[in-house]
């Protein structure tokens, strides 16, 4: 047995058959092909695999692509255009906010919303926010530096 699932994946409409238990986070990285949303566990703690679901910060390995249906979904890759980074990328890439890269997509993505609720949020507030997010590299004090600049960066956009 199979359902279609229909969204919007990074501004396109896409459409598969998929298998009923088929996670969202399968779907971006299998059907789609959009392998910068990773996978870091199996238990919904690292939240590498961090997209926005119609705006919001969701673990997409705690989701099914049947449950997305007919939502708007935004992965890492929609940030950069024409090459050219996302401010929040930019910031992590100026503050040394990332070793392995491995935790990066969703950190981003998680900071993100955060950004979108919160123009300039205090150090307490990201570490906070960043609760669901693992990152086994850094210390998280650069990422946190990273987040800061990348609100400021984006609020003189
Ligand atoms: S893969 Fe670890 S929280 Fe989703
Ligand atoms: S940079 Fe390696 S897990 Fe975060």
């Amino acid at each position: 047995m199979s359902v279609t699932v229909s969204m919007i994946v990074n501004g396109k409409s896409v459409s598969a058959e998929v298998d009923p238990r088929t996670l969202l986070v399968d779907f971006l990285r299998v059907d789609q092909r959009l392998t910068g949303t990773h996978v870091g566990c199996d238990t919904s703690q690292c939240g590498a695999c961090v997209v926005h679901v119609n705006g919001k910060s969701v673990k997409s390995c705690t989701m099914l692509a049947a449950q997305a249906d007919g939502a708007e979904v935004a992965t890492i890759e929609s940030l950069a255009i024409d090459g050219q980074l996302h401010p929040m990328q930019e910031a992590f890439r100026q503050n040394h906010g990332l070793q392995c890269g491995f935790c990066t997509p969703g950190m981003i993505m998680s900071a993100l919303d955060l950004v979108n609720v919160n123009s300039n949020p205090s150090e307490r507030e990201i570490r906070e926010w960043l609760e669901g997010n693992l990152c086994r590299c850094t210390g998280y004090h650069n990422i946190v530096k990273s987040i800061q600049a990348g609100a400021e960066a984006m609020s003189e956009v």
